[in-house]
Parts: C-alpha cells; sequence; structure tokens
C-alpha cells in the first residue's frame, strides 16, 4: 500500500520521475456527475488505474489525482463542474504537485476548451480513451505537459477491463456504448460517439462474476439498449443469456427507445422471474408535434400502443419515464398533452427536466423560445401530477407483499434498513435482526410518493 498525502506539499523536484516512487502518493480521488453509464465507467477508470498501481480513495484530502467524471446533457450540469472545479482550486494551491482532470462528457464536448476556461485542470479526457490515462499522468509529471485525448472510437467497449467495484449489493455493467438516434436536443451521440456492443460471452461471464463476488443484482447499461447486438444476438436474447446463467441474480436494464422495444423483449421479461418487472421508457412529451421537432421517430400511438403491449404481457410491470418541458415552440397545448398521455399511462415514477438548448445538436438551431417563468409553471404542473399518481399507486400496494434484498442503512435513521421491490420501489423497513444482502418478505404498512414503509415478514 502506498503512504497517502493529507494536505502535505510536495516538492516539485520529487515528481521528476514516475511509477509512483517519487513521493507522490497513487490514490486517486474520481467524483462522478451524470448518467449511471458514467458511474459504471468510473469504476472502469479505477480498473485501469488499479492495474497501473493506483489505489481509489473516498477521500479527496489524501489523493493525489482529483478526476471529475462529467456530464453534458443540460447546462446546469456543466456549471456545477465549473463550480466544483473553483472548489478544487484550493487543494492544488496547498499542493501544485497535485493532478486535477476532466473526463468524461464534458472533456468530449468542450476539449481543449476546458483548459482556456480553467488553468487548473491537467487532463482532458473523452470517454472512450480512459486506457490513456496512466501514460498521460506519467507524461505530465515527466514533462509538465498537459494531457489530452478526446478521439471517439467505433470499437472500444472496455471488455477487457474488469471495473474496480465498492463491494455492495448491485453493480452496474455497460453493455453497449454510444448512442446513433440523434434526437435533435439530446449531445450524447456528440460526447460518447457511434453505437457499440460488448460481446454477449464477455457480458454473461462478467455477471457470472459478479455472483460470485456476491453481488444480488445488476443493471445492464446502455443510452439505447435495444440496438444491442453480437454476432446474431439482440438484447432480448442477451437478457435470457444473462437470466438463464445466474438464475438467483436480480437483472435489470436501462434505457429502452420507443421506437425499437420489441415484442420479444417483453415476452422475455415475462418469461424470467429474476428479470425485473420494470421498464424505463422515456416519452419526453405527449404531443406529436414535438416528438417530431424532437426526432424521436415515434408517434404518442405507437408509445401507447407498446405500453398496452407491456402491460397484457407483464401485467404487475412498474413503469417510469424522462419527460422534458419547455421544448422549442412547446405550446400549452402541446404541454396538456404531456400531461394527458401522463395521465393515460399512470407511471410509477418520472423524471422531469426543462429544455435546456445544448449547442451542436439539431434543436439549438431551433432556438430556446420558451420563457422561463413557463417553463418553471409546466414543470411544476407535470412534477405534482405526476406525485399525485405516484402517491395514489403507491397507496394501492399497502399490506402487500414483496420480495426485498436488503441494500443498506436508510438515509432517514440508522436504525432502518432500504431495500427495493422487484419493481424499483424503494422499501424502508425496520432492521429486524436482518443485515445486508439479504433476501426478505416485506409486508407494506405505510406509503407516499416516493417511498414504500413494511415490516419484515420473514427471511428468504
Ligand atoms: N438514452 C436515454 C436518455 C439519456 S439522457 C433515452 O433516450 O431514453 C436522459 C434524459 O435527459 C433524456 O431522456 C431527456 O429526458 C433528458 N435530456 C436530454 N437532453 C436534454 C436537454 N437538452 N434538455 C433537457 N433534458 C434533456
Ligand atoms: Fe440522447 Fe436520444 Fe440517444 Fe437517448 S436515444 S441518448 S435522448 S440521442
Ligand atoms: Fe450525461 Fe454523458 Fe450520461 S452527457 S447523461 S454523462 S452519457
Amino acid at each position: 500500500m502506498q503512504e497517502s498525502i493529507t494536505n502535505t506539499y510536495i516538492p516539485l523536484e520529487s515528481l521528476t520521475k514516475t511509477n509512483g516512487d517519487n513521493g507522490l502518493s497513487k490514490k486517486l480521488y474520481v467524483e462522478t456527475y451524470g448518467c449511471q453509464m458514467n458511474f459504471a465507467d468510473t469504476e472502469i477508470v479505477n480498473g485501469i488505474m488499479g492495474k497501473n498501481g493506483y489505489s481509489p480513495t473516498e477521500n479527496i484530502d489524501e489523493s493525489s489525482i482529483i478526476l471529475i467524471n462529467t456530464c453534458s446533457i443540460r447546462e446546469n450540469a456543466e456549471e456545477r463542474v465549473y463550480q466544483r472545479l473553483n472548489e478544487i482550486r484550493k487543494y492544488k494551491k496547498q499542493n501544485p504537485a497535485i493532478i486535477v482532470g476532466i473526463i468524461g462528457c464534458m472533456a468530449e464536448r468542450l476539449k481543449r476548451g476546458i483548459f482556456n476556461k480553467k488553468s487548473v485542470v491537467d487532463l482532458v479526457l473523452g470517454p472512450d480513451e480512459y486506457r490513456k490515462l496512466p501514460s498521460l499522468i506519467d507524461n505530465l509529471i515527466d514533462s509538465g505537459e498537459k494531457g489530452l485525448a478526446v478521439k471517439l472510437s467505433r470499437v472500444e467497449t472496455y471488455d477487457d477491463i474488469m471495473p474496480l467495484r465498492k463491494d455492495g449489493i448491485t453493480a452496474w455493467l455497460s453493455v453497449m456504448r454510444g448512442c446513433d438516434k440523434f434526437c435533435s436536443f439530446c449531445v450524447v451521440p456528440y460526447t460518447r460517439g457511434r453505437e457499440r456492443s460488448r460481446p454477449l460471452e464477455g457480458v454473461v461471464s462478467e455477471v457470472k462474476q459478479l455472483w460470485a463476488e456476491e453481488f444480488k443484482e445488476v443493471t445492464l447499461l446502455g443510452q439505447n439498449v435495444n440496438s444491442y447486438s453480437s454476432g446474431e444476438n439482440d438484447f432480448a436474447d442477451l437478457l435470457k443469456s444473462c437470466a438463464e446463467a445466474v438464475p438467483e441474480m436480480r437483472i435489470r436494464f436501462t434505457t429502452s427507445h420507443p421506437q425499437d422495444l420489441s415484442m420479444k423483449l417483453i415476452e422475455t421479461i415475462a418469461k424470467y422471474d429474476n428479470l425485473c418487472k420494470y421498464i424505463h421508457l422515456p416519452v419526453q412529451s405527449g404531443s406529436n408535434r414535438i416528438l417530431e421537432l424532437m426526432k424521436r421517430n415515434y408517434t404518442v400511438e405507437h408509445y401507447l400502443n407498446i405500453i398496452d403491449n407491456i402491460k397484457k404481457i407483464i401485467p404487475d410491470v412498474s413503469l417510469s419515464t424522462d419527460i422534458i418541458t419547455g421544448f422549442c415552440s412547446e405550446t400549452e397545448d402541446d404541454h396538456k398533452m404531456t400531461l394527458n398521455i401522463m395521465k393515460e399511462v399512470q407511471y410509477d415514477g418520472a423524471y422531469m427536466f426543462k429544455y435546456s438548448p445544448r449547442e451542436k445538436t439539431k434543436a439549438w438551431e431551433l432556438g430556446d423560445d420558451i420563457d422561463e417563468e413557463v417553463k418553471t409553471k409546466r414543470i411544476i404542473e407535470i412534477v405534482e401530477l405526476q406525485k399525485g399518481i405516484s402517491e395514489e399507486k403507491n397507496s394501492k400496494l399497502l399490506g402487500k407483499e414483496y420480495e426485498i434484498i436488503i441494500e443498506g442503512i436508510s438515509k432517514k435513521s440508522d436504525k432502518m434498513l432500504f431495500g427495493r421491490t422487484d419493481g424499483n420501489k424503494t422499501v424502508i423497513m425496520d432492521k429486524n435482526g436482518t443485515k445486508t444482502g439479504e433476501k426478505v418478505t416485506v409486508r407494506i404498512n405505510k406509503t407516499n410518493s416516493a417511498t414504500l414503509f413494511g415490516e419484515i415478514i420473514h427471511k428468504n
């Protein structure tokens, strides 16, 4: 184990050699923003750095390398990172040898521009360049040269890299990278590049390994998992293979695009007990005119038809969605149509956003003509409506029993535990002699719009 530094100043002259034997602690601190794929990428980064003698730390004070894994999806996601960099400046003041890097989607979007804007930054690496981290760090230490690597790849999936995960109950696993959909509002196709999938065998063997490491749940990740393709196999085949390989592991996935969610996928989810009966299917808007402008490639009718099929084939399914409000030219009528589709589908949960124009996207050219106050009014209506729906749906679960995998201590009280139902609803319960990782049956005795509360009936 390397010695760690705690705010100790390392003279620059001691940093002339690489390979860690230079007084520089090999502790890496990564702060992650954005979607689950970014969290999974941070584990890949820790895996790559781990192989090169670095160990991850959650304590920024003892790190010698600080990386921020960033998100560009909305403007405020980027602003938060700039604010954070202002705070991080103090670590560099205390110890100029500390290395600060911006990785992930913002690195890919802004490239060299980040150096110009924030001089505290030493490294900028896009999501397909993480293998270069150790050598760019060595080079920086050797020559003082800042490191920039932002090429996107058509093949990189990090299939051979074992992510370095924290011990836990649930794991993320990226099965594909990139997105080819080019929805008009979205930066992801530019920050993540073209779609590519990991080979099915690699995914299945990692899922088996996770089970051997005592993970109880895995979430298969992709910006658009329906595009997964490995040889003859599609995403439904991948789910089937995983479900059969580890029959007791709970398996989730996210995200599906409504354009190409197949009947085969719905039937596969219905068939296997360990595939969670939970589908996140972002609708974005309830107006066909707006969907067209968003280049989502489906209509409200097509979307509702998929929802009908899902509800028919998986009767106890939980559904969630993403909604953008205040997209360019959205009228009060368009907004009402969004409220209507929410009422019609009766989602269990929703992630709701104000439209944030992103440079280079198609929608950027359309402009951002909905006033901030209007966006705020509409998002409040959307959030309130969803709250009511969630509250009502959850109240119907009173008295029902669910199998829960205990994930840890509740944030509300250290005497309570939390876990989730198959349908991804958080449940809080008394400890009752159980511990993290155990499967229990819980009877629900209280609910609100966000959480279920229950008592443990028995251990399973
Ligand atoms: N691949 C996923 C979405 C990933 S981004 C999918 O298509 O389902 C997560 C969500 O962020 C999107 O579903 C959308 O609702 C929201 N989002 C993306 N770009 C946005 C923007 N420019 N402004 C506001 N919200 C946006
Ligand atoms: Fe963005 Fe659309 Fe791709 Fe989702 S499917 S990541 S919203 S471009
Ligand atoms: Fe953000 Fe990049 Fe994910 S833009 S949402 S971190 S793919």
